[in-house]
């Protein structure tokens, strides 16, 4: 748990702390996941960049009088010795304050390695600003407190060793004098020409005392290399990414806070009511928890007649335009009472409509959320929806998804069995991606879901959420002024997109499945995690397949499924043939 929550930690310590405005070099066009996830991308290695720095900085401050201590026998000119553990104590800030005694090893006690005569030949000594990332970020968590400093930590060194197996007791007694506790050791003849063994040792201990340790380590003649590597379950500087349901509270972060207050070119930028409503309803969303009903939102007149035009368009195009998915569901919505011309749905109801379908839900969303925040919760088949209504002044554009485009545009497809399933792919394949990865699924996302074309009985069908609730982009996305081309998502992770016009190309499913199939072969085989995961509906848990329990018990639910299968075919084909 220790673990976990320092990688939750680490990724609010790399999240974005820069706004998404102009003036931070945001581009005032349309706002799209895949512009937000390249941003971000700039935007986090920039900030982790600054902690990384800044960690070094309090690295180089550790007090010289310590570092010297141990700098002073490095160079080969005296032979290498295991600090004992006065010397450990004195090495520690904290040292006055520590009473307990740890047996001193006598130095004389220990066999020392024949030294090289060429200083040359001697390890390198690491200097601070040498020291790796996953140090820094130890360094850095330890930097926070007395408290954090002292926190144990578990963590993996891998060690190079020159000499043969017998400098290991050497190496065993400093881990000890530094209060450490080996909890697995592993050794293995070395491949790497010069090196006789590598060793692998996992060790719980204090994030001061781990620091100092591998810096004692470097300075030992007799190892070529010490590298620290994250803990085995939860890597210190993997990304975080939510577990579960739950876990999307701390999923919503914004690109913006109030984007008609930094955008000048927003509809709304100009009017003071329109900002005041916008931050009303923005406070819905930033305290809203998990498992709340969704609050209502009292539509006004003039929000109410902006959503008639729309859907009343919607329902002029839709018969010709839209896939077939889309109008079978729309008209379960209007059977509902869900869907009327005089009247926005809310969130809550639109909710309950899709769990019954899919088992998509809706969380209210005070803005664009960051593309890892937002496909994140697609994982766990929740759809983070705005909540407020474009700017009066034009109905039939918004730079940013509102409410409408939500509902008109997402929530038919959303409650189809197939593209739910295919939304959630894209969701499940972010979890723990790269942000280059993140950029690639937004642009598939991008070139989907929200401009996405299908074919449907030789003709092309629009099922894009961008499409369905934009009259201009659809009428030009069917005509034949854009190209056309098959799905193929690793042409199309990469395809540049047109964010100042329409789109010049579109990409066209050959079905739902197709498309499903398409994405799952690409995911598989082109994408860095090194790990499987799988959403269980029951927990709302995203599980990650990582142990044989794990799979064991997603096989014991895959027989029973086939079971059921087996049993529910045979009783068909008797009843048939009777
Ligand atoms: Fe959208």
């Amino acid at each position: 748990m220790m673990a976990v929550a320092a990688a939750q930690k680490n990724r609010e310590m790399f999240a974005i702390k820069k706004s998404y405005s102009i003036e931070n070099g945001y581009p005032a066009r349309r706002r799209s996941l895949v512009d937000d996830a390249r941003f971000e991308t700039l935007v986090v290695k920039q900030t982790k960049q600054c902690v990384l720095e800044e960690a070094r900085q309090r690295s180089n401050d550790v007090p010289s009088d310590n570092v010297e201590a141990v700098e002073e026998r490095v160079p080969g000119a005296e032979p290498e010795v295991v600090p004992s553990t006065q010397e450990v104590q004195d090495y520690q800030a904290a040292a006055e304050s520590q009473e307990e005694q740890v047996p001193a090893v006598e130095v004389e006690d220990i066999e020392e390695p024949e030294l090289t005569s060429d200083p040359s030949d001697n390890h390198e000594v690491p200097q601070d600003a040498d020291l790796t990332e996953e140090e820094m970020i130890l360094a850095n968590a330890a930097s926070e407190s007395k408290e954090a400093e002292q926190t144990i930590q578990k963590a993996a060194l891998v060690l190079k060793m020159r000499e043969g197996i017998g400098s290991l007791a050497r190496i065993l007694k400093t881990i000890e004098n530094f209060k450490g506790t080996v909890t697995h050791l592993e050794t293995r003849n070395s491949k790497q020409e010069g090196m006789q063994f590598d060793i692998l040792v996992r060790v719980d201990m204090s994030r001061q005392n781990l620091l100092l340790l591998i810096r004692s380590l470097r300075q030992s003649s007799s190892l070529a290399g010490v590298t620290l590597l994250a803990d085995n379950s939860v890597s210190i500087k993997d990304p975080w990414f939510p577990r579960h349901a739950s876990d999307l509270d701390n999923c919503n972060h914004l690109m913006t806070k109030y984007e008609p207050e930094l955008d000048m070119n927003h509809p709304g930028f100009a009017d003071k009511t329109y900002r005041e409503r916008r931050k009303k309803i923005a406070e819905i969303a930033f305290s809203y928890k998990y498992g709340d009903p969704i609050p209502r939102i009292e539509y006004s007149p003039e929000e109410t007649s902006t959503w008639t035009a729309v859907f009343n368009m919607v329902l002029d195009l839709m018969p010709k335009h839209a896939c077939m998915e889309y109008r079978k569901v729309f008209k379960m919505l209007q059977d509902d009472g869900i869907f009327k011309p005089d009247r926005i749905p809310q969130l809550e109801e639109m909710s309950a409509f899709m769990k019954k379908h899919t088992g998509f839900t809706l969380r209210p969303a005070a803005g664009l959320l960051t593309a890892r925040d937002f496909l994140a919760s697609l994982a766990f088949r929740v759809f983070q929806s705005t909540q407020y209504v474009r700017h009066t002044s034009s109905p039939y554009h918004t730079p940013e998804p509102d409410c409408i485009h939500e509902m008109l545009g997402h929530m038919p497809l959303l409650a189809d069995p197939s593209f739910a399933q295919f939304s959630q792919e894209i969701g499940l394949a972010s979890l723990g991606a790269s942000d280059a990865e993140i950029e690639k699924l937004s642009t598939v996302y991008w070139f989907t879901v929200e401009f996405g074309l299908c074919k449907e009985a030789g003709q092309v069908k629009a099922y894009g959420a961008g499409l369905l609730s934009s009259y201009g982009e659809l009428l030009h996305a069917i005509s034949d002024k854009p190209e056309h081309r098959p799905f193929e998502p690793a042409k199309t992770a990469v395809q540049p997109y047109q964010d100042q016009e329409y789109q010049p190309i579109y990409y066209v499913a050959e079905s739902f499945e197709d498309a499903k199939d398409k994405f799952r072969r690409w995911v598989s085989s082109g994408m860095s995690r090194p790990f499987e995961v799988r959403y269980n509906p029951h927990t709302q848990r995203v599980e990650v397949l990582d142990t044989i329990e794990r799979l064991e018990n997603m096989m014991s639910q895959l027989n029973l499924e086939i079971l059921h299968l087996n049993n529910a075919y045979n009783k068909l084909k008797n009843t048939t043939l009777a």
